[in-house]
């Protein structure tokens, strides 16, 4: 059984400058037990797919299921089922973040046994020991949201839903998020999560999704979205070659030390023997998720101007 099917799924905000047409037909699956990223610029329709997915908000029109359970019809089983993160969610403020787990494990039915075995764990997890006793309006911003993904993860719910998870975290509090994260994967969780860093997304996904428009532009894993967009290998010269003539290789680009160009495996061998000939180096490396994330965006964001009559 898949963990979500989303079919034709369109979603029209009414607002008062007109209509907004946020998700446009979106197909989406993801197999139960996949760590899967979301990703796409501001305004490209990650929460608002979330929010449809978490029985927060209907769609205009196309259905979507959760484990086989239809999320319009039946919200209240889709509950059980899911934990979210909200886009800047902010904590309690008088509650502790070892408030924040248990109680929250205690509304959602655990015992308090559980709910502090738990609580333990995940607060130990997250770097949030210290913490734990300290009410969120004291905690940094960090730290708030440390509370927040702590009181998520903890529910060990079938299906997690994590929208901008480590926004504003220091590099290693993202480290034990991932890490957080990914053991949730392994005990069986399926989990959607969005994120604007690419690294992250890179080091997380087993599969991901690019979202531009409303439309899906690719699902599928990371490798084979640069090969997708045929920029596979970054080639870096300092010196010896000239934008112009690098461009019809693939995408050109100034750098602290000369010129980036990224291309397909194909052109490595040829411009790498022009480079010795002309006796400057080359530096040869892997493309990044981020350069093919702005490959594919930025196509479709070209494609649409180009439609778009002036
Ligand atoms: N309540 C609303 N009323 C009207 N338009 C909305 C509403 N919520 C979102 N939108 C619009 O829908 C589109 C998609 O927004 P959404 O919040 O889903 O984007 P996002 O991909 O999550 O962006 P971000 O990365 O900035 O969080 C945007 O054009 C946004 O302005
Ligand atoms: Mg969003």
């Amino acid at each position: 059984m898949e963990g979500l099917i989303a079919r034709a799924v369109s979603k029209t905000y009414r607002s008062q400058r007109g209509p907004v047409r946020a998700l446009d037909n979106v197909d989406m699956t993801i197999a139960k037990g996949r760590l899967f990223g979301f990703l796409g610029r501001n305004g490209a329709g990650k929460t608002t797919f979330i929010k449809i997915a978490t029985a927060l908000l209907r769609p205009t029109s196309g259905s979507i299921q959760l484990f086989g359970i239809d999320v319009v019809d039946r919200p209240r089983e889709i509950r059980e089922q899911i934990a979210l993160i909200p886009q800047e969610a902010k904590p309690f403020y008088q509650l502790t973040p070892r408030e924040h787990v248990e109680e929250y494990l205690r509304v959602r039915g655990l015992s308090a046994e559980t709910a502090k075995s738990r609580a333990d764990e995940v607060l130990a997890a997250m770097g949030l020991e210290t913490y734990q006793s300290v009410p969120a309006m004291v905690l940094s911003g960090g730290l708030q949201q440390r509370t927040l993904v702590a009181m998520i993860l903890a529910t060990e719910a079938p299906f997690l839903f994590l929208d901008e998870p480590t926004l504003g975290m220091d590099p290693f509090a993202r480290r034990q998020v991932w890490e957080v994260v990914r053991r949730a994967a392994r005990k069986g969780s399926t989990v959607l999560l969005t994120t604007h860093y690419l690294d992250e997304a890179e080091q997380l996904s087993e599969e991901l999704a690019v979202i531009e428009g409303g439309h899906v532009l690719y699902q599928g894993v990371a490798e084979a979205l640069k090969s997708k967009v045929r920029r596979e290998v970054r080639l870096q010269f300092s010196g010896g070659f000239t934008a112009q003539e690098l461009a019809r290789y693939g995408d050109v680009y100034p750098d602290r030390a000369g010129l980036t160009l990224l291309t397909t495996r194909s052109a490595v061998e040829e411009l790498t023997q022009r480079a010795l000939e002309r006796r400057v180096p080359v530096n040869v490396g892997p493309v990044t998720l981020e350069e093919a994330f702005l490959t594919l965006v930025g196509r479709a964001i070209e494609d649409e101007d180009a439609e778009t009559p002036a």
